[in-house]
């Protein structure tokens, strides 16, 4: 699939940008909720733990998260999963205990306007590194690998591609410090936007259609909240 409202898409884009959203008390807030909610995904292979944020187990906090986030992007529609009542999930937790592949999260529907990615660091040390090259079609992991690319997705599921290659070796020192967990090969032609070191306290905020993934800076695990929007 190719998104169908690309022009629209191109006109919400900008850099990426960390703020502070949530003071440390609604920071907490969020990490009691998690422990509470109930596992959605356990995905072996990718080493991650996801809850999704179903709405109603802390009134109060859906509220201060929706109105701050807003009070950021403008209007927006929560674009994360739906739980089996068919409510939004307003965010993904996700726990990871090894670093994730390079993927982008673009969505499964051609014709949505999707927005913004909001990425609240819970517990570090971690790094999210964006890169230059956007993506416009469905949500896919890139990959070299050719039985990974063989893959056929279900519904839902990321597709696999290796049209992100270039011809440029990647840097030798940035691979090293923090992306060793990827082949060199598969980053070919990709070029950094921005390596977004976490802090507990702040929000990256960043378009839906960046290339990005985990760095190797892993210590035993690392917890974060994505919240996908759409216009
Ligand atoms: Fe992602």
């Amino acid at each position: 699939m190719k998104h169908k409202y690309l022009d629209k898409i191109k006109n919400f884009e900008s850099t990426p940008k960390i703020m502070k959203i949530f003071s440390e008390e609604e920071i907490e807030m969020i990490k009691e909720l998690y422990i509470i909610l109930p596992e959605t995904v356990f995905n072996k292979k990718q080493n991650v733990r996801k809850k999704g944020w179903i709405p109603n187990y802390n009134k109060e906090l859906d509220k201060i998260y929706f109105n701050k986030i807003k009070d950021v992007l403008g209007d927006f529609k929560m674009d994360t999963l739906k739980s089996d009542k068919g409510e939004d999930y307003y965010g993904l937790f996700h726990e990871s205990f090894s670093p994730l592949p390079l993927h982008v999260d673009s969505g499964f529907v051609e014709d949505e306007v999707i927005y913004k990615q909001v990425i609240t660091p819970l517990i570090g040390p971690g790094d999210t590194i964006f890169f230059k090259k956007r993506w416009y079609g469905k949500s896919t992991t890139f990959t070299i690998d050719k039985e990974e690319l063989s893959f056929k997705p279900s519904p839902g599921q990321n597709d696999r591609s290796c049209a992100h290659l270039g011809d440029k070796e990647f840097d030798k020192e940035i691979h090293k410090k923090y992306l060793s967990h990827i082949d060199i090969n598969n980053l070919k032609g990709m070029e950094i936007e921005k390596i977004y070191e976490w802090k507990i306290g702040e929000s990256l905020i960043v378009d839906r259609t960046h290339i990005h993934c985990a760095s190797s800076r892993i210590n035993n695990k690392k917890l974060g909240l994505t919240t996908f929007t759409k216009k």
